[in-house]
Parts: structure tokens; sequence; C-alpha cells
């Protein structure tokens, strides 16, 4: 059996992919929510009434780490709230008691061995919970990580992706930790998109989280022109929770040692993947936990899109 703890700082991107969890029948048994696109509390309510939308009340939610003081977001991405200005009905639901991190202890010591950790925000929560409970990496069956940029540019650096350079320390401390890990970085979450048409269909979608999500892709996508010269946007959260659960599968995933830069110099939030030997056709290093996803066997977007559009999300 698996059982998933999902981590995220609700923005656009975070928002799909727990649309595509809930539409793929892996509904998470916990969500942890976290600072990055928006401030904690905001995470936590588009986080609730997302769930509510999706008639998902059931699932804990509990509230981890906000923004170290004078770190914010300016809402260029993913809106002033985080779901590009589009304002959902309010849930009226509360978070669990307790922060994120012990949501994620308390599921670990439930399901031994059986909890699969999707972390699609800063891993600050992560890192939390593995200094209360240093035994988290055994129990623990994997964990999957929207992150880093391998062997392209960064996004919020020159080298450095959002998640990691929010919270460099936290990054280290997690890809350092003796647990399984696959990391997604932008080298593959880039290369998979939504476009107009896909935003037009969730649109006409029979339910309102897909017809949600259509309306707040247009900020989203409005971002993006930007990026690709074109009406389409990243997939990076959603790639990775596909990668989680098996329903994307990879085809270039070398396992290698990877650390993250957390210096105060140029290279700060760095994913420093050793890669030499892909050329030379033998990428896994022995004893490496980091399996570091380079592509996919299939495009993405259009399965994501049959499964929002068709699947049971409220
Ligand atoms: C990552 O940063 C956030 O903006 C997205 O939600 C995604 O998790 C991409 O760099
Ligand atoms: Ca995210």
């Amino acid at each position: 059996m698996t059982v998933l703890y999902l981590d995220t700082d609700v923005g656009i991107d975070d928002a799909l992919a727990l649309a595509f969890l809930l539409a793929a029948d892996t509904a998470p048994a916990g969500i942890g929510t976290v600072f990055g696109n928006v401030g904690v509390d905001q995470a936590t309510t588009n986080c609730l009434d997302l769930l509510a939308l999706a008639g998902r009340d059931d699932i804990p939610v509990a509230a981890g780490v906000g923004a170290p003081a004078g770190q914010g977001n300016d809402g260029r991405v993913h809106g002033s709230n985080g779901l590009g200005g589009v304002e959902l009905p309010r849930s009226g639901r509360r978070p669990v008691d307790g922060s994120a991190a012990e949501l994620l202890i308390g599921l670990a010591h439930r399901y031994p061995g059986e909890l699969s950790v999707v972390a699609l925000g800063p891993l600050s929560n992560l890192a939390v919970a593995l200094r209360l409970e240093p035994r988290l990496p055994e129990l623990v069956r994997d964990v999957t990580i929207m992150g880093g940029a391998a062997l392209v540019p960064g996004n919020r650096s020159p080298v450095a992706e959002a998640n990691i350079l929010d919270d460099p320390a936290a990054a280290a401390a997690v890809i350092a930790a003796p647990w399984p890990i696959t990391l997604v970085p932008l080298d593959v979450t880039l290369d998979h998109t939504l476009t107009e048409p896909d935003r037009q269909a969730l649109l006409a979608a029979g339910s309102p989280l897909p017809r949600a999500l259509g309306a707040i892709l247009e900020h989203y996508m409005d971002y993006y022109v930007g990026v690709y010269g074109r009406r389409a946007c990243a997939l990076h959260d959603p790639v990775a929770a596909a990668v989680a659960i098996g329903a994307a599968v990879p085809a270039l995933a070398p396992a290698v040692r990877v650390v993250v830069d957390d210096t105060d110099g140029p290279g700060r939030g760095q994913t420093i993947c050793d890669l030499r030997g892909l050329r030379a056709g033998r990428p896994d290093q022995p004893g490496a936990h980091v399996r570091v996803v380079l592509s996919l066997t299939a495009p993405f977007g259009p399965q994501l899109v049959t499964r929002l559009v068709g699947g049971a999300t409220g």
C-alpha cells in the first residue's frame, strides 16, 4: 500500500498537482503547507478551499513553516493570492492542530515503510521533521521533490530553482538525509506544458474544480508567455506528483550524488548534480540515493487534462 503525505506552497501548479492526485484516486492522507509562492497562511487557505471544491474536507491539512522575516513573494508568477487572483468559495474549515512537520511524523509512525512524501514547495517542513524525528528516513518509503536545476539554468537565479532557493539550508539537509529521493528538476518540468486549448477544456468541464483551475490558469499563462513566447505554462508540480505515484514514467533518471549550495555566494540554492558520467552511458553512481529525473517517456500535459476533465475532482 502507498500512503501519501503532500507538502505544498499552494500556488497554481500546486493546485493542478493536488487536483491530479485526487482525480487519480491517490488522495494524500495528509497535507502540510509551507511558505513559498505565497505566505503559509494563504497557502493553507488555498489548500482548504481547493479541497472543499473537490468535496474532500476529510483530508487533514496542517500549517507549516512561514517565510523568514523580510522574505516575500511578489505575486508575479502565481498572482496576489497564489491562485491567479481568483477567489474561491471559502471552505470555512480550519487546519488541524499541530504543525505540518508533526503531521508528517505522525503519518510516518502510523504507516512505517509505506509513506511516500511528495514535496512541491520549499523543503522547510521536511527539514524540521528530520530534526524532530531523526529516524524519519527509516520510517518513510521514499521522497519525491519538485526542485532544482541539474543541467539547465535556474528560474529564480541564474543557477537556482525557486523551491530550493527559498530555503537552501533545509534543502541541503533533506537531500543529504539517507532516504530514497527522486528529484524532479526544471530540466524535465519545463518540457511539459498545458496550452490555451487545454485551459479552454478545463473551463468547459462539468465539475467545479477543473473549471476553477481553468480560470486560475489565465494568470499563469500570462506569466509564461514571457518564458515560452506563447500561451502555455510549465507543469512543475504536477509532473513531480505524477512521477511520485507512477503515472508519469522517467525515461532518463540517473542516481547520482547531489549537494545543495547553501552558502551566501552567487551559487546559493544551486543543486549540484554529479552528471559527469552521462555521456559515457553509465550515469548511476554506486551508493547514490538521489535519482534525478531528466526526461519522461511521454508528454504529460494530455494525461493531466484528461484526468482533470474526466476524473473525480468534485
Ligand atoms: C516551483 O516553484 C513554485 O513557484 C512552483 O509552485 C513550483 O513548485 C517551480 O520552480
Ligand atoms: Ca509549488
